[in-house]
């Protein structure tokens, strides 16, 4: 028998103010029309790479003979696909479902200047130029990318710093306010633990850390024990070296498609917090990834989950191709419900509906649905461990 411990009362609008007051200098208002401009200039890149090898003169063309004459590589095949819908549901490319025709013409220069034009529109919404400047290497180098010619990390870490990274995970005005929002669920989850008791967090695919440094810094007057975890070296190294100093801090190697997840690194049942940003899209199956978290929380502990809830263009044409799988290997929700469709990210109420069956209720969320930030589409779940 299952006994209720939601003890969440007051923590959605206590999470809500906070993030609000991380993005107060910030024109949030006009947040929506920024990334409706971002997202018209990816869709002209798409278009503009689309049209390599001859395509598109007359005549109509199925996947297969895009795919050939752009020589994407198999592995970014499911990433064509989308492109097609996007294109299609934009109004640029008609297709019966087989074939696709009259490509709207994009020429280079076009693009050049309306990715020009992007630079600087980002001045006032708390957008770092460097944000805009890797959208902008992403999109001219669209027809390297499908080929996989080169690869977007190449774009995203250029020169070998993490610079961009940071402007896209720590930085920029919507991880600002997700990760405040976190940050306050994480000072909740204090509030709640015995005096002297370290909060006892997993953080899973922590990466440049953007989420751990508000977190972190939100229980800087607790002890904790932080295990800050990814399935890269490269970021456990980085992690090391931005926060090995706070006491309490652990770094391990963890898969978020481990079974059982965080085998060897955190036992079952012990964490106050579970923290995951921008990476749970990236499971095999979301339920068993969920599920696997569940067991690690303790009863009444927290999964904070930022995750992006709608695929836009300007994703699509960047940060997707991080996502494509290594030839031969599973891809995100390759064995949940999203196998076969080429989707990556979950809707609100798909996420709502993960949680729930994992047996985490949904306590809190933030940005809500009608808030200007919504457009971004990344929101922060906090989700509670039932006994
Ligand atoms: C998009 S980044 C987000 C980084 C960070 N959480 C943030 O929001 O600032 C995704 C991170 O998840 C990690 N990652 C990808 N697949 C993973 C997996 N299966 N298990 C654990 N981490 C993974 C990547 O190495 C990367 O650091």
């Amino acid at each position: 028998m299952s006994v209720s411990v939601t003890v969440a009362d007051g923590l959605n609008d206590r999470i809500r103010a906070a993030a609000d007051r991380a993005v107060a200098d910030v024109a949030v208002d006009r947040l929506p029309g920024f990334m409706r401009d971002i997202d018209e200039v990816a869709l002209l890149a798409m278009a503009w790479a689309l049209r390599g090898g001859g395509l598109f003169r007359d005549g109509s063309h199925t996947e297969s003979e895009i795919a050939a004459a752009t020589r994407t590589a198999d592995r970014h095949r499911w990433i064509l696909r989308r492109w097609l819908g996007a294109l299609s549901k934009a109004g640029m490319l008609w297709g019966d479902g087989s074939t696709f025709t009259r490509l709207r013409t994009v020429g280079r220069r076009e693009l050049r200047e309306a990715a020009r034009g992007l630079a600087g529109s980002g001045d006032g919404l708390g957008y770092p130029a460097s944000m805009i400047a890797f959208l902008q290497r992403s999109f001219s180098h669209l027809p390297a990318l499908l080929r996989d010619d080169i690869g977007v990390q190449a774009l995203l870490f250029a020169d070998g710093e993490a610079d961009t990274a940071d402007g896209a995970y720590r930085e920029n005005s919507v991880n600002r306010y997700v990760n405040a929002a976190a940050a306050e669920a994480a000072r909740w989850a204090a509030e709640r633990r015995p005096a002297g008791a370290p909060v006892r967090v997993l953080e899973v695919g922590a990466g440049v850390g953007g989420t751990t440094t508000d977190v972190l810094g939100a229980l800087a007057d607790v002890p904790v024990d932080y295990v800050f975890t990814d399935v890269s070296t490269y970021f456990l190294d980085l992690g090391r070296e931005r926060f090995g100093g706070r006491a309490g801090t652990r770094f391990a190697l963890l898969d978020a498609n481990a079974a059982p997840l965080g085998g060897g690194v955190v036992d079952p049942g012990t964490r106050d917090l579970v923290v995951a940003a921008n990476v749970l899209h990236n499971a095999h199956s979301i339920d068993a990834c969920l599920r696997g978290v569940r067991d690690l929380l303790a009863p009444g502990g927290l999964l904070l989950c930022v995750d992006t809830c709608r695929e836009l263009p300007q994703i699509l044409a960047s940060m997707q191709f991080l996502m494509s799988p290594r030839e031969g290997r599973p891809g995100p929700g390759a064995h949940d419900f999203r196998a076969g469709t080429d989707r990556v990210f979950l809707s609100r109420t798909e996420w709502e509906a993960a949680l729930r069956s994992a047996g985490l209720t949904p306590v809190a969320s933030a940005p809500g649905p009608d808030h200007p930030l919504d457009a971004v589409s990344v929101t922060l779940f906090a989700a509670q461990r039932q006994v």
